[in-house]
């Protein structure tokens, strides 16, 4: 068993900075959430948004980390309209 573990998905960076003082403070494993859709761009953009408001899930790759069993976990993810991230949706 590992003690901690911050899990994030970032797509223009906020989320992955405040990810990485996080697993800083706690000594903590970080581990980005890979969307596998390509979210780049104005249309990776709206695609994103689209998928938040809808609630959809999407691919995220895999990770042996967030297989892995933790005493702790941190999920972090950006809102887009009040709405949690795709990515961590999945
Ligand atoms: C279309 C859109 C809608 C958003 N809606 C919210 C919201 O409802 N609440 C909020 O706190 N932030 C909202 N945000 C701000 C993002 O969550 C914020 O920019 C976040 O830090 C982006 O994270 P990232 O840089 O890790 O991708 C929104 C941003 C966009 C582009």
């Amino acid at each position: 068993m590992n003690e901690g573990l911050v899990i994030y998905y970032s797509r223009t960076g906020n989320t992955k900075f405040i990810g990485e003082k996080i697993a800083h403070e706690l000594g903590a494993d970080i581990e980005e959430v890979i969307d596998k859709k390509n979210r780049n761009g104005p249309i990776g953009w709206l695609s994103a948004g689209k998928d938040a408001l809808s609630h959809s899930k999407t691919e995220i790759a895999e990770s042996n980390k967030i297989q892995s069993e933790y005493d702790l976990i941190v999920i972090e993810t950006p809102i887009r309209l009040t709405i949690q991230m795709p990515a961590i949706r999945t």
